[in-house]
């Protein structure tokens, strides 16, 4: 049998939306998190909900490297749009991801967002996204709802809700959305070497409306990045 897709989602509606159309569904927990096994247009997955945060899709990812032997590793959700003409419903796919709020500049030698990596220190501020499954989401994403926005995504343990924050990571890191999971499960994809992918379809512009707005199209974009994984799985 081919070696499991991985599908880290931060939130149950985003789960459930890939169990509703899963097929052959068996589960078993880890680290108090629910881990998924089944089948999505035939293509055998794993999936579970971290919950919000960098230090959950970090252990969800390093558990489904462990345990599951994921051929690759998506990390798929919701996200506030920062960049320009980035709206609610559009579909991000990350060419890579930066940890924002890791700050080690005092330190003297460190840029914000950069860390120092195993096994040698080596300094790393963008984390990579698979260019080859990120081109294949981003075509899906173009053929079902005739757009794909491709960029920076900025990750950290924050819900956005503020304009002049958003603007401020757009400057500083370029990036078209803010969410709080996708570097640090390509941060655990990079160290385990399992190519990865980012894939957020916007619920709100990480501004004053950002907690009313999020709630309100958490779900109907959750769908939408259920449809298009079932699309494209196939192909990946
Ligand atoms: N996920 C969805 N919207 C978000 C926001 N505004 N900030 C952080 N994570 C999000």
């Amino acid at each position: 049998m081919q070696q499991p897709i991985g599908i880290v989602a931060a939130m149950r509606v985003e789960m459930e939306a890939i169990l509703e159309a899963a097929e052959q569904v068996a589960s078993q927990e880890y680290t108090s998190m629910t881990f998924y096994e089944g089948t999505l247009s035939g293509v055998p997955f794993v999936a579970a909900q971290c919950s919000p945060g960098k230090v959950n899709s970090a252990l969800c990812a390093q558990v489904m490297a462990d345990f599951y032997h994921p051929r690759m590793i998506l990390n798929i959700g919701v996200a506030g749009g920062i960049g320009k003409d980035v709206k609610i419903g559009d579909v991000v796919i990350a060419t890579a991801c930066v940890q924002y709020d890791f700050d080690g500049t005092a330190g003297g030698n460190l840029r914000l967002g950069e860390l120092e990596m195993p096994p040698d220190d080596r300094k790393m501020r963008e984390f990579p996204c698979d260019p080859e499954i990120s081109g294949k989401l981003a075509d899906a994403a173009e053929q079902l709802y005739g757009h794909a926005h491709r960029g920076m995504i900025a990750t950290g343990d924050r819900f956005v809700a503020d304009p002049a924050f958003g603007k401020w990571l757009n400057e500083t890191f370029g990036a078209l959305a803010c969410e709080m999971e996708g570097a640090s499960t390509a941060h655990a994809c990079y160290l385990n070497k399992i190519p990865c992918a980012v894939l957020r379809t916007i619920s709100d512009n990480g501004n004053d409306n950002a907690t009313v707005d999020f709630p309100a199209f958490a779900r109907e974009s959750a769908h939408k990045a259920q449809q298009l994984l079932a699309n494209v799985i196939g192909t990946l």
